[in-house]
């Protein structure tokens, strides 16, 4: 995993798009329709917090580790209380990555693609870690 690419990638649509709200969420509820029903009354607060708390994940995540390998395995074990399993919590993250593709057009290279395949598999095998201790 190539942290400055997934940085310089973060950055880039940050400066292109500004907030990334809307547009993950539109790509998120285009692809799972029922998810749209999930987040409550407080949808519009929830969206917002929650792709900034998913966001400084990936930050972390990416760079000393120092909280977030641990947080997604506590947030995924959480998500299953209100019905969002792991595979649709890490659905968040790889549908983040494909709003970046988006924004960035040309600039999303054949490393860039990489360095955030990784990230989300890497980021899926934490939210799975639990299951086996539910089964
Ligand atoms: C498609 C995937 C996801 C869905 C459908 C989802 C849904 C929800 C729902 C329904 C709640 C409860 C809201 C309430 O209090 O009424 C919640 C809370 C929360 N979500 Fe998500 N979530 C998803 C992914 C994520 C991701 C990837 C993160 C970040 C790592 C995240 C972080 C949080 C946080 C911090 C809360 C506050 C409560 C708690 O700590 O559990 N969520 N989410």
């Amino acid at each position: 995993m190539q942290a400055d690419i997934i940085t310089h990638s973060l950055e880039l649509a940050a400066a292109r798009a500004g907030d990334l709200t809307p547009l993950v969420y539109a790509r998120l509820f285009a692809e799972r329709p029922e998810l749209a029903q999930s987040f409550g009354h407080n949808a519009k607060s929830v969206h917002g917090e929650m792709l900034a708390r998913a966001l400084e994940t990936i930050l972390d995540f990416i760079g000393d580790s120092a909280y977030a390998a641990n947080l997604v395995a506590a947030e995924s074990a959480a998500h299953a209380t209100y019905d969002v399993p792991p595979e649709t919590f890490v659905t968040f993250f790889r549908v983040i990555a494909e709003t970046l593709r988006d924004v960035l057009g040309a600039d999303w290279t054949a490393e860039t693609d990489t360095a955030w395949r990784e990230l989300v598999a890497a980021m899926s095998a934490c939210a799975h870690q639990d299951e086996g201790a539910l089964a």
